[in-house]
Formats: structure tokens, sequence, C-alpha cells
């Protein structure tokens, strides 16, 4: 399937839905390919010609020679954690230069302080934790708020160290209070000499590649050129629209989109939302679908349900329509791509929840993302035909056995939005596409 005109590909749930390989073929069209939102705390696994790459910031269209990869204004970048990305496709032999990858100037950096402030905040919430990477996402977007962020565009002001020194020293004092460990582990991470040298040690390779991707993408979008919008995280997470606090603190769907890009959702053709056959989720929060016993152990054991960032388990469960139609809703998702029905080739049962119960009412669609709704709320289930054939590798969906094909026709009945393409496998050629 070839793309036209701007798309986005974002994930349904809470991340973690597979949405890395449609962002890795699709790019291979792209014109321009644009990263907008969250930041290290994203990970994804391509394996193509050049090797294996773990990615946490760097857009996949970086495979394609022709494209322009954008990292756009609302993405958190870990410089550090940039250049050692960049550093591994270069040695890989992947040429990587301002012609090919294009880095925000309005894009706030990842501080060793925001590390250090995620991580003592978490600790000091104890039981009522929410489960954050620890990569620093939350109090950077909280510094962008605040207004005292530090953003990759100053890394071309002559006064770069001035303004690391400047918010260092607030930081240390800040930092120096949150911290009741003696002597502080997080202290030593914001030594002056040693953040100078990491930033010193980062600025010549990146500065090149600081600029200003809106004209760019503008002009592009008026060109009738192809630009890609790789999403992380998923719409339950969203800052706004996720069952807050269990949320990242960034826009995984169609408004993160817009904000970073400057372009609403009239000027984008296709909203794809990735789904997984069933459920996951890591860290905290409510999941109303989540199974505890030996039913999720399988899922996750068949599945690889490992978290891509922190290798921590994912809680698995089976697919939760409520929810689902709450994302496409607030989404904007308008198909569907259905990823890891092949697990479910190894499954002895299988349910779908249909409905939640709450308070006596019943909710086909989460109507809030208030937290304690969905952690109260029931969830529904009807028992779905298993099926004895595989669904692995096939290449065409009527060659899926029967059951298969009522439990993708069942899905996207329920929710109204077409299953446009299906994964059935880890590698990039395990996709077909039924439009
Ligand atoms: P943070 O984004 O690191 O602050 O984490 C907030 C919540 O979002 C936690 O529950 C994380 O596990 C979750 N989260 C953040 N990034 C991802 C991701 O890329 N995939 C799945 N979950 C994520």
């Amino acid at each position: 399937m070839k793309l036209k005109g701007t798309n986005i590909v974002i994930d349904t749930a809470w991340g973690d839905s597979g949405k890395g390989k449609f962002v890795d073929v699709f790019s291979g069209d792209a014109d321009l390919v644009v990263r907008f939102n969250g930041g290290a705390n994203a990970g994804h696994t391509v394996v193509n010609d050049y090797g294996e790459f773990k990615f946490h910031l760097i857009p996949t269209g970086i495979f394609n020679p022709d494209a322009l990869s954008i990292l756009a204004g609302s993405v958190a970048i870990s410089p550090l954690t940039l250049v050692d990305e960049i550093n591994e496709l270069r040695e890989k032999g992947v040429a990587i230069s301002e012609k090919n990858l294009l880095i925000s100037e309005y894009a706030h950096m990842i501080m060793p302080w925001h590390i250090a402030r995620d991580n003592l905040r978490e600790s000091a919430r104890g039981d009522a934790k929410v489960g954050t990477t620890g990569r620093g996402i939350g109090p950077l977007y909280a510094d962008r708020t605040e207004r005292v962020g530090v953003r990759m565009g100053d890394m071309l002001k002559k006064n770069f160290e001035e303004i690391i020194l400047r918010e260092l020293d607030w930081q240390t004092k800040l930092i120096t209070l949150m911290d009741t460990e003696e002597p502080s582990p997080y202290l030593e991470s914001l030594s002056p000499e040693k953040v100078l040298a990491d930033f010193r040690a980062v600025q010549e390779i990146l500065a090149p590649m600081i600029g200003n991707p809106l004209p760019i993408i503008w002009e592009a979008q008026k060109a009738g050129k192809e630009i890609l919008g790789e999403g992380a995280q998923g719409i339950l997470l969203d800052i706004d629209l996720g069952t807050y606090p269990y949320v990242t603190s960034s826009h995984p769907g169609v408004t993160g989109f817009s904000i970073a890009t400057g372009l609403q959702q009239n000027d984008i053709s296709r909203v794809i939302g990735v789904t997984k056959a069933y459920q996951t989720r890591v860290g905290e929060g409510p999941m109303p679908t989540e199974l505890l016993g030996e039913i999720g152990d399988k899922l996750r054991e068949l599945g690889n349900e490992y978290g891509a960032t922190t290798g921590r388990p994912r809680r698995c469960g089976w697919l939760d329509l409520p929810s689902l139609r709450y994302s496409l809703q607030v989404g904007g998702v308008n198909s569907i791509a259905l990823t890891k029905i092949d697990v479910l080739d190894g499954m002895d049962e299988i349910k779908i929840c249909t409905h939640y119960e709450y308070n006596g009412k019943k909710y086909d669609t989460l109507p809030t993302a208030d937290a304690a709704f969905m952690a109260e709320a029931k969830a529904i289930y009807e028992m779905m035909p298993k099926w004895d054939g595989a669904t692995f590798g096939v290449k065409d969906f009527a060659d899926f056995p029967q059951e298969a094909q009522d439990y993708v026709k069942y899905i996207e009945d329920s929710v109204g939005v077409p299953v446009e393409i299906i994964s059935n496998g880890p590698a990039r050629e395990e996709v077909f596409y039924r439009i």
C-alpha cells in the first residue's frame, strides 16, 4: 500500500502496539517523516539490511535516503541519547547530516536534572507512583510549561553554557531539597564540569542539524508531498484525554501532530490507529481487562510483551472495545492497523470486552478519562470462537481461519472504523492491506 498526502501513525491504547513496524514500512515512500511527541520514553526495534537498531528518538525515515526526518518542536530530546543513536547509525553505514535529519530549534532538551526529578518524585510517591520510564519526561514538560526549559535552539547561541549553568544552579538547589539520601547520587550527575563536558561533546555534532522545520512541512503539504507523522506512546496516555495521572506528559494523538506541525486534521489524509489484537499496558494505572493469572502470562510469553525501553513485563489482557471506541473518538482515527493477531493463534480461549458496567449502568464507550471510573468499571466479555489454523504470516485475509476473519470483522463492526491493515508476525513482510 502506498500512502498519499499527510498520514499519521498513532497507537490507540497505552503504547507498545507495534506501530514502529508501520512507520518503518511507510517511511520507505515518504518525503518527510515527522516524530511529533514524547522522547526517549518510547522505544522500538528496527531490523533491516544495516543491522538491528533500538531507537528512542530517531525517526525511522532515516533509512530512506530520499526522506527528511524531522524531530518536531514538541519532542523531548535527550541530546546525549540522540548522539548515541546517530553514532550507532553512522557506525553501521547510515549517512546522517543536515540533509536528512532536522531537529527543531523549539524542541526542549532533557537535562540531567529532569531525570533526577523524575526518579526522586516517583520514589517519594511510593504506592501512588505513575510508573514512569524514568527518562525525565514529566519534569521536562513541566519546565516547558513553566517557561524555564532549555531548547535545542539554545545550543546555537553564544551563551549556551551560561544558559545551562544558570538553570543548573536553580535545579541543584531544588534537588538538594528533594533528595533525602546522603550523599545524594543525583548531585553527582549535576556537577557543572560533567554537565558542560557532556553538552560540549554533543553540541558540535548536533548544531548543523538544528533549525526550523515548519516552513518545510507546510510547503511539502501544499505540494502534495508524502508526510508521515510518527507518534509515540498511545492515546490513552494523553496528558489531557488519558487516565490522569497515569499518563505521559505529551499528546500521542492527532492533537500532538497538530501542535507540533501547525497542520490541522483537514490537512491529514489518514490517521492510522495501531491497535493490538489484545490489550497491554506497562506502568501503573487502571486496566479493566487485565488478566492476572495464567492466561495473561501466556499472552505475555507468546507476544513477547516486555517494554522496549525499560524491559518491564507488560500487563496483558483481552481487547477492550469501550476504551478503543474512546481512543478512536478522541484520536481522530479513521483507519485501524491491527497487530499481533498471530499471538491469538496459540490461545485456547479468546474473549473480547464489549462494554463496561459501572454503578448498575452499561457503558459501550469509556465516557471519561477519569482514572477512578476506569479502575472501578467492570469489564463484560463475549467469548469469541477460537481458531485452529494459523494467521501467522498468511498473505491474504481470505486465507485466515474463518474464526479469525470473524474476529477482525467483529472489531471493525463494533467500533465503526475499518481494519485496513493487518500485521501477523514480527517481520517487516508479515503485514497485508485490505485496501
Ligand atoms: P513517562 O512518559 O516516562 O513519564 O511515563 C508515564 C507513563 O507512560 C508510564 O505508565 C509509562 O510506562 C508510560 N509510557 C511512556 N512511554 C511509553 C511508551 O513508549 N510505551 C508504552 N508506555 C509508555
